[in-house]
């Protein structure tokens, strides 16, 4: 077996993603790559527990410990080369990063999306926001995209979507649920298989 590709999972809140991944790794699904790292955009993040509880070296880069979007991602930068990282999974992640980082990344950034892309996506569109969106709009079907990360919010290329439906008389948070138990926490740890295995290949 060769070397794992080594992951970073940078996360905001409760992590339930950071836990799909953590449960796919145990139990297999992801297994060309090992999360080395949890990255944190604040110290209150529920993913943080889960990190330790797993014995996941994690550490908190916060944007407002910084002067500048440069100097925040500079950090960043360093401590994903302290760790040799290959593969950086944004899993429900809500800092801005710029071209200036993703960039040095390409191929190598994945997220995940709480909706069908192009639709209720980009600036403004995160975590229940989305799905208020899609309930106000009125659509029938949502669901998750996992995406490769570049310089336009939300915009890379597409590897995984799975579609989900609207229920009457969901509210944002029951239609959040069904849209993670359903696709994303399906989704992404298939994405993550997916990537390392052709990155492992490219080696
Ligand atoms: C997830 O639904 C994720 O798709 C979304 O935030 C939630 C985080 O939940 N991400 C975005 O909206 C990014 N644009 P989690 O912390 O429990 O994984």
């Amino acid at each position: 077996m060769l070397n794992k590709i080594k992951i970073a999972v940078f996360v905001s809140g409760g992590g339930t993603n950071l836990q799909a991944l953590i449960d796919a790794q145990k139990s297999g699904i992801v297994n060309n790559g090992k999360i080395v790292l949890v990255v944190a955009s604040n110290p209150s993040a529920y993913a943080l527990t889960r990190a330790k509880e797993n014995d996941i070296p994690s550490c908190v880069v916060q944007r407002k410990a910084f002067a500048s979007q440069e100097a925040y991602e500079k950090a960043l930068v360093e401590v994903l080369r302290e760790n040799e990282i290959e593969l950086i999974v944004l899993a429900g992640f809500m800092s801005i990063l710029s071209e200036g980082f993703t960039s040095l990344y390409p191929g190598r950034i994945l997220n995940v999306h709480p909706s069908l892309i192009p639709s209720f996506c980009g600036k403004g569109y995160y975590g229940l926001k989305v799905h208020e969106a899609a309930l106000s709009y009125g659509v029938k079907v949502t669901g998750a995209t996992v995406h490769y990360v570049n310089e336009i919010p939300d915009g890379g290329e597409i590897l995984l979507q799975k579609a989900v439906e609207v229920k009457e008389g969901d509210t944002p948070e029951v239609l959040q649920r069904r849209v993670m138990e359903q696709a994303e926490w399906v989704l992404l740890p298939k994405g993550v298989e997916m990537v390392c295995e052709k990155l492992q290949k490219g080696r």
